[in-house]
């Protein structure tokens, strides 16, 4: 408890979305106007230390070692003015974030980063927050970050109405399918930071694209429809809606004006593969976020064919194999 009084270390782990979160219908509340699905993975983690700091002047903000300098800082300092605000507590932090994934390059650094955060960040001004009320206080970071406090598959819900009841109604809960462990195989063609962030992105497309309404629409079938494959752990229908969610989703922002386009040749070339997969009788589906890098949704007994045929379709690519992780949680005496 003295410990906790001073600081406290969370781990969380990225969360790769089948049914894709993309458009705020609150940009102040980070309140999505779709719910998602994800599979929080076993690689990659976020390790993040909170320390209260009484007699600093101001928060400070480390990550991997770095000082953070603008709008990374200015998130992290929001996030912690929101923690203590909840906690009725004024004193200034220290925070140590070390991500062990590429940052912002759509491997959902955002999502293992805000959840670590909302957890140490509770811990360290003394907030008893459930899950249910840590995954909605890890949203206001980052939504992709509500489901990453949850292991496993997890959905996060929109929420209904407007302000507070949009955000007591936004979070995300686990889905428990435990016997669905399937291999995710992430294809990294470009383990640099986006051109465009996904904030921008998403506001861009929901003010200009003439497509952004019909994916909202097919959204909500594909849910359902991905509830019912996964209840059913039927691994080719899940992969199939997971495919067609995210080229949906991609394809509103290529008709965004200007275009937001993620997707590389590099991408496409590890598509292709997927599909030659597919067609040599390997099930293997594809998932794209706010960036270029590929993962590949397959049986865990073929994920090294999967691997190696991503290699030759991009070659220096790194390949990662994940399969489901766990949830955030705070670690004990690691200071
Ligand atoms: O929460 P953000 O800003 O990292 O949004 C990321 C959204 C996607 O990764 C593209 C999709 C998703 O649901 O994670």
């Amino acid at each position: 408890e003295r410990v906790l009084d001073r600081g406290a270390t969370a781990v969380a782990h990225p969360n790769i979305a089948l049914i894709k979160y993309w458009g705020k219908r609150d940009e102040r509340l980070i309140i999505p106007y779709v719910d998602s699905l994800s599979m929080t993975l076993d690689v990659f983690p976020t390790t993040t230390t909170v320390r209260l700091s009484p007699a600093a002047q101001a928060d400070s903000v480390t990550l991997n070692g770095t000082p953070a300098a603008g709008e990374p800082r200015q998130r992290v300092i929001a996030f912690l003015d929101l923690v203590r605000e909840l906690a009725g507590r004024t004193e200034p932090a220290a925070v140590e974030t070390r991500n062990s994934g590429p940052t912002g390059a759509g491997v959902a650094s955002s999502a293992s980063g805000f959840a670590a955060l909302a957890v140490a960040g509770a811990a360290a001004y003394g907030l008893d927050l459930d899950p249910t009320a840590l995954s909605r206080l890890a949203r206001r970071g980052s939504a992709s970050a509500a489901r990453s406090i949850f292991g496993g598959f997890a959905i996060c819900h929109a929420g209904r109405g407007v302000g507070a009841a949009a955000d007591l109604g936004s979070y995300a809960e686990p889905v428990p399918v435990p016997e669905f462990d399937p291999a995710l195989v992430i294809a990294l063609v470009n383990a640099g930071p986006k051109a465009v962030s996904s904030r921008a992105a998403m506001r861009r497309t929901v003010e200009t694209s003439p497509l952004y309404r019909s994916w909202v629409i097919s959204s909500k079938a594909d849910l359902a429809d991905m509830r019912a494959a996964l209840h059913r752990g039927d691994l080719e229908a899940v992969g199939e809606i997971a495919e067609r969610n995210a080229l949906g989703m991609h394809a509103t922002m290529l008709a965004a004006r200007p275009a937001v386009r993620y997707l590389s040749p590099a991408t496409l070339s590890v598509l292709d593969g997927v599909l030659r997969l597919r067609e040599d009788g390997v099930p293997a589906y594809a998932t794209m976020d706010a960036g270029p890098n590929v993962k590949v949704l397959c049986h865990r007994a073929d994920a090294a064919r999967v691997a190696e045929t991503v290699r030759g379709a991009a070659p220096g690519c790194s390949v990662v194999t994940a399969r489901r992780g766990p949830g955030a949680r705070l670690r004990m005496g690691a200071e």
